[in-house]
């Protein structure tokens, strides 16, 4: 057992801090400053972020940043940017920020320059998108490219279908996007229904090019290709991979010439701004994707040089920290109010849940902590017509982030007055709730008051950009990206390694051929047996 941490002074400071205000109200905070919400807010490179309604003193951020400078994560952070092997299970590097970096800047690894080989991927890419997009690059028979199928699963896939919806709006119209994730063959049935194989291009996204599902879905289709192609040379013109193993992709049959490689110090979760965002650079063309990278490099430096007090990913990652470490809150929500970031939370999910999901510190003991929340979310106002009834009444502490833009990309008065307005009252409402008095003051009947009345006290956070864009997709990925880490470095667990999706994956395989071969004898537990009977019967 890990006792660490919670021995140290700056945990002990925070435990009795924690039991001196847990019960004070964020009403009593806001009336005892009347200028809270305008002090505790951070209105850095682009975003507006609003922390004041959070269950937070000065002291209490005095001692988390305390904490955070304890765990050294100064000097975790100067070790992930230069390319230190901080993924200590794996022996690897954790560079996804080299990937953002601008041309001409220089991050050594193992004394190799990694930058120019990032920008020589990013020159193909922008090569290939350009003949994609400009019809330059024919089909098998001569015909342009007109549909785009991204096959990959996990970080091979959230990115790039969360960066395709989230930029919709700057996508070419006249191309077809499908994403195809699911070892569910009515997924990649479902994808290419409509679909005509001779404009059709395949991305087939792996990072590792073994992952059943993916390899799976890339044998369905390149038989559903080849069935309506006839020749196996017609693979040439329909798919191209990305991965970091050429190898496999090799032995698939995709030249790898048509292949866009990453390297091992890339996770499958941190890989949206390497080659996995060819998709991506497809739809937005590659100036609007350089906007996208330039996002990203631009929150990688405010997190890399902004002082603590006033670094969004640091304040981000302590915020999540005191909920699930002290008030043992399990969850942490994120509220997009903007619809073209529908599926952020989906993303979010592997980010935050892969990476910080661990019990386990980085050298070996168990935690006597609690770690990485569970991450959900849904886009604004939808969520508030299904299950904020939970977030205000119910009896769980939900910490809830807001994410919003002054300008709608899509014009039509009253829409976004309507949209932030529900936006703004949320967290109000969360945070002041209802009292006895002012339910009883409306007239309501004794009997019904206790139900009307909103405790509040509950947290949340709002981040307020200009619009949708590029730039602060970028800036909003790398946000969360860093607030993971400074978790990770608090909590001394390893954000970069995922061995607990191992076992799973292992015992579908044994299973596998208990399916296919009913007279297999098998030898699990009653339950499991049971269910494979069932299903081979
Ligand atoms: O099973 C989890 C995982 O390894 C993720 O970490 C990863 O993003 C996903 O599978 C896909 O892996 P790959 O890109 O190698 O197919």
């Amino acid at each position: 057992m890990s006792t660490e941490l919670t021995k140290s002074t700056s945990w002990k400071a925070l435990e009795k801090h924690y039991e001196e205000i847990k019960n004070v109200h964020l009403r009593t905070m806001f009336e005892k400053d009347e200028k809270r919400g305008l002090r505790l807010k951070i209105d850095e490179i682009g975003i507006y972020f609003d922390y004041s309604k959070h269950r937070i003193t000065d002291e209490t951020l005095d001692l988390l940043f305390g904490l955070a400078k304890n765990r050294d994560i100064e000097k975790r952070r100067a070790a992930m940017f230069s390319g230190e092997k901080i993924n200590t299970t794996e022996n690897r590097a954790v560079l996804h920020t080299a990937l953002r970096a601008p041309k001409g800047s220089t991050i050594l690894l193992d004394g190799h320059n990694v930058v120019p080989d990032v920008h020589a991927v990013l020159d193909k890419m922008t090569d290939f998108s350009n003949k994609i997009r400009s019809g330059e690059w024919k089909g098998f028979t001569g015909n342009p490219i007109k549909n785009i199928v991204n096959i990959g699963i996990g970080g091979s896939d959230l990115g790039p279908v969360m960066a395709y919806e989230a930029l919709k709006h700057f996508s070419a119209k006249e191309l077809l996007f499908r994403f195809v994730s699911n070892v569910d063959g009515s997924d990649f049935a479902e994808a290419v229904i409509d679909l005509d194989a001779e404009e059709t291009l395949f991305i087939i996204s792996s990072k590792t090019f073994i992952t059943i599902e993916t390899m799976t879905n890339a044998q369905t289709a390149r038989s559903w290709a080849l069935a309506k192609l006839g020749d196996a040379s017609a693979v040439a013109r329909h798919f191209v991979a990305v991965s970091t193993n050429e190898k496999e992709v090799t032995k698939f049959g995709i030249d790898p010439q048509n292949m866009f490689g990453f390297w091992d110090w890339v996770g499958g979760r941190y890989s949206m701004s390497a080659a996995i965002g060819l998709s991506t650079m497809i739809a937005i063309g590659s100036e609007n994707y350089h906007r996208m990278l330039n996002g990203l490099n631009e929150m990688d430096e405010h997190f890399r040089t902004a002082p603590m007090e006033n670094n969004i990913p640091v304040i981000i990652g302590l915020l999540g920290l005191w909920y699930t470490s002290f008030f043992d809150a399990q969850t942490q929500a994120v509220f997009p109010y903007d619809r073209y970031l529908h599926r952020f939370p989906a993303y979010l999910q592997q980010l935050t849940m892969e990476s910080n999901g661990k019990h386990i510190t980085l050298d070996g003991q168990t935690v006597n902590y609690q770690t990485g929340a569970i991450y959900w979310g849904e886009p604004g106002t939808n969520g508030q017509h299904s299950f904020y009834q939970l977030i205000h009444q119910g009896t769980k502490l939900i910490p809830c982030d807001f994410i919003g833009f002054k300008k709608s990309l899509n014009n039509l008065p009253p829409h976004q007055d309507y949209l932030i307005a529900n936006m703004i009252a949320q967290g109000e409402a969360l945070a002041f709730g209802k009292t006895v008095d002012e339910v009883k003051a409306e007239g309501v009947a004794e009997s019904i008051v206790p139900h009307k009345v909103f405790e509040g006290n509950r947290p949340s956070s709002t981040f307020f950009l200009d619009k949708v864009s590029p730039e602060n997709l970028g800036k909003l990925v790398a946000m969360y990206e860093h607030a993971v880490f400074v978790q990770g470095a608090i909590w001394d667990i390893n954000p970069y390694d995922q061995m607990g999706v191992e076992l799973g994956k292992v015992l579908a395989q044994n299973i596998i051929p208990e399916l296919q071969d009913t007279t297999k004898a098998i030898h699990h537990d009653s339950s499991t047996n049971a269910l494979i009977e069932l299903y081979r019967k």
